[in-house]
C-alpha cells in the first residue's frame, strides 16, 4: 500500500498548468523572452527554471534549452545546441569553430532563442566564450541566461561579453512560507490519495525551507515513507532523508568525484562543524584508494569543490594570510 496514486506531480521536471505566486515574473518573460537577452538571477528553487521552461513550452520560436550543470563546457554547450537544433545527435569529432559554423547557417533560417541555465558552471570554465560567439552572431539570436550565484553578470564577464550581450535583468525572491504551503498542497491534490496528508505535516515543512524543490522532495520522502498518512511526526522524522534524497539528486548531475568529495566533507562535518580545504582533500584521497578509483589532482578538487558550492550544497569562506598562505574553509548546508 501507498498513499502515492500519481507519482508524476512530484517529479521535479513536472510543470503544473497552475504557476503559485510569480504572475509578474511569468508575464515578463512570456513578452520578453523572444525579443531581447535576458539575465534571470535568484537563489535555488524559486522556480526560475519551472518558468523559463513553461514560457518556452508556449513560444512559437524555436527555442534551445542547455543546462551549464549538464553541460559544462563551451565544446559541449555548442554540442548540445546544435543537436537540439537539428534534432540529432552531434558526433564529438567536430572542432569547436566547425560546431559554432552550423549553428550560425541555423540562425541565418530561423529565429532562436537559447536558454543557458545553471549558467554560473559553465562560467567555472569557459562559459564566456559561449556566451560571447552566441551574443556576436549577426542575426542576433535571443540569450537568457539564468544564474543561483552570479548576481551582476557585467561584474563576471568582460567588457565587450557584457556590452554584446545587454541583457535585462530579473530577480527572483524566495519564496515566502505561504507559497510553500500552497506548491506542496497543489501537488498532493493532485499526487497522493485523499485525506492522506495531514495539514499539520504541510506547515511544519513551509517555513522550514525557501527552496521549493526542498519541500517538495521532503513531501514525496514522506509519502514515500508512509502506507496511511503523512503526518508531522513522520516528517520531522524524515528531514535528514529528505535532504539527502535532495543533494543525491543534485549530485546525479556530476561525477562519481563529486559525490565521494561531499562525503569527505560530510564525514569530517560530523566530528567538527567548520573543515578546512586540505583536509577534505586528504579525507577524500583515502575514500578514494579504499574505493579504488583513480585520484584526481588537488586541482580538479579544488574545482569540484567550487562545483559543489554553486551547487549550494557547501560554503567556503577563503582565509588570506597565516602559515599556509590562502586557506578555504568549508562547512556543510544543512536543511
Ligand atoms: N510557482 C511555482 N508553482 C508551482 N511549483 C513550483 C513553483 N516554483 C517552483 N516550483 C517547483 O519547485 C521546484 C523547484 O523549482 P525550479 O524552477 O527548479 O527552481 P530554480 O530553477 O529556481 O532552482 C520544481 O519542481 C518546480 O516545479
Ligand atoms: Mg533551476
Amino acid at each position: 500500500m501507498t498513499v502515492i496514486e500519481d507519482e508524476t506531480p512530484l517529479k521535479q521536471e513536472y510543470i503544473p498548468e497552475e504557476i503559485v505566486g510569480k504572475k509578474q515574473e511569468e508575464k515578463f518573460l512570456s513578452e520578453n523572452l523572444e525579443h531581447r537577452n535576458l539575465h534571470i538571477h535568484g537563489p535555488r528553487g524559486t522556480g526560475k527554471t519551472h518558468l523559463v521552461r513553461k514560457a518556452l513550452d508556449e513560444s512559437e520560436a524555436r527555442t534551445c534549452y542547455i543546462s551549464g550543470l549538464k553541460h559544462r563546457t563551451q565544446y559541449k554547450a555548442l554540442q548540445e545546441i546544435l543537436s537540439q537544433l537539428t534534432r540529432d545527435e552531434v558526433s564529438s569529432g567536430y572542432h569547436t569553430s566547425e560546431l559554432q559554423r552550423k549553428i550560425e547557417e541555423h540562425t541565418e533560417v530561423m529565429d532562436i532563442v537559447v536558454v543557458l541555465d545553471e549558467l554560473d558552471f559553465l562560467l567555472l570554465n569557459d562559459g564566456e566564450d559561449l556566451l560571447y560567439f552566441l551574443s556576436r552572431l549577426p542575426n542576433r539570436p535571443k540569450i537568457t541566461a539564468i544564474t543561483s550565484n552570479a548576481e551582476n553578470l557585467q561584474e563576471q564577464l568582460e567588457p565587450r561579453t557584457y556590452s554584446s550581450l545587454q541583457p535585462r535583468r530579473i530577480q527572483f525572491e524566495p519564496y515566502t512560507g505561504e507559497q510553500i504551503y500552497e506548491i506542496l498542497a497543489d501537488r498532493a491534490s493532485k499526487s497522493l490519495a485523499k485525506k492522506s496528508v495531514h495539514r499539520n505535516a504541510v506547515t511544519y515543512i513551509a517555513p522550514s525551507t525557501q527552496n521549493a524543490e526542498i519541500a517538495l522532495t521532503w513531501l514525496k520522502t514522506a509519502a514515500k515513507n508512509t502506507e496511511n498518512a503523512v503526518t508531522e511526526e513522520l516528517v520531522k522524522e524524515l528531514r535528514h532523508n529528505a535532504f539527502e534524497a535532495y543533494t543525491a539528486g543534485k549530485l546525479e548531475h556530476l561525477s562519481q568525484h563529486h559525490e565521494l568529495l561531499y562525503h569527505a566533507v560530510e564525514d569530517l562535518a560530523e566530528e567538527d562543524e567548520a573543515v578546512n580545504a586540505g583536509e577534505v582533500y586528504q579525507r577524500y584521497q583515502s575514500v578514494a584508494s579504499e574505493e579504488d578509483v583513480s585520484v584526481l589532482s588537488d586541482r580538479r578538487i579544488s574545482d569540484f569543490l567550487k562545483q559543489l558550492e554553486k551547487l549550494g550544497l557547501i560554503n567556503a569562506d577563503y582565509h588570506y594570510g597565516g602559515k599556509k598562505g590562502k586557506t578555504r574553509e568549508i562547512q556543510l548546508n544543512r536543511l
